[in-house]
């Protein structure tokens, strides 16, 4: 398989779901721009892409969608307002989603699953590598993972998709990999895929995470892939064709991530994030951190 050496500079974000773990919150507002502290899911998302090199994101939406388009774009009248009051760090707080990536959306008109999201992204991604980043996995910034994706995807070619241990009773909630040993200890070449199996079907506990760096041949593979788990059109079922045959588009390599992920595609998941992120941060940190552990020791 030929490497490209063009720096992969492109990344698609699915974000067409309808978010129904979270109605009615997701009624009228897309589960994408629910606040994670102060910021919206997807700007962290984007804000990862971004650092990793990625300058050009497709999102895939569908319809109540608009607010993603309005987030990342400038807002003159807000920033006017803002400027009169010469308030200049919230200023930059409204300018710094509209700055980050020159940005494309193009809506998933029937969403039949993830596969089908990613292959919407076809015709503007070409024949590149490119990288595809799930709304619902929030990857710590100071664990980069994207781009040793990136860096193992430019030695090996074929796709490269993020790995993480989990409890093997949770393995049902994720695509589940079998894998064999690199010369690298972070670096596992992928053999077999299922999506989300029972524990009796896991090969591993090894799970998927929302992040992957993958050759253009899966568009061809997705193509031609039938619905799977759920009726739906899945990556992880493309992927495991390419895994079979890399003859149609390289090898599939794992980066097994250690580093600190949060979820947010759940309640529970979702409170915790928050949780664990204001609990870090440098303003609200100290404050909520006191506030927490007296709530925990005495009204809990
Ligand atoms: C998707 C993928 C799955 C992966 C997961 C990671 O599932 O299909 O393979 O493990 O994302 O978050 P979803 O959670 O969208 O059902």
């Amino acid at each position: 398989m030929p490497k490209s050496n063009a720096p992969i500079v492109k990344a698609v974000i699915p974000a067409a779901g309808l978010g129904t773990r979270f109605l009615p919150a997701t009624k009228a507002t897309p589960k994408e721009m629910l606040p994670v502290v102060d910021k919206p899911a997807i700007q962290y998302v984007v804000e990862e892409a971004a650092t990793a090199g990625l300058s050009d994101i497709l999102m895939i939406t569908g319809r109540n969608k608009r607010p993603l388009e309005d987030h990342f774009d400038r807002n003159y009248e807000l920033e006017e307002a803002l400027q009169r009051k010469g308030d200049e760090s919230r200023l930059a707080r409204v300018q710094e989603s509209s700055d980050l990536a020159t940005m494309h959306y193009v809506r998933q008109g029937n969403p039949k699953g993830l596969g089908h999201a990613v292959l919407c992204a076809a015709p503007h991604v070409g024949d590149q590598p490119f990288a595809v980043l799930l709304g619902d996995d929030l990857i710590d910034p100071r664990d980069p993972l994207l781009r040793r994706m990136i860096e193992v995807q430019e030695e090996h070619g074929g796709s490269v998709i993020a790995l993480m241990e989990v409890d093997p009773a949770q393995i049902h909630l994720y695509g589940c990999a079998a894998v064999t040993p690199t010369g690298e200890d972070d670096v596992v070449r992928v053999a077999g895929l299922v999506e989300k199996p029972t524990p009796d079907e896991a090969p591993s506990n090894l799970a998927i995470i929302g992040r992957y760096v993958l050759n253009a041949s899966v568009f061809e593979v997705l193509r031609k892939t039938a619905p799977g788990r759920g009726g739906e059109i899945q990556l992880t079922d493309a992927l495991q064709i390419l895994a079979a045959e890399p003859a149609l588009g390289g090898p599939v390599h794992g980066v097994v991530f250690k580093g600190r992920r949060y979820d947010t595609g759940d309640r529970g998941d979702y409170l915790r994030a928050i949780v664990r992120l204001a609990c870090e941060r440098e303003d609200l940190g100290p404050d909520f951190r006191a506030w927490l552990r007296s709530y925990v020791t005495e009204e809990m």
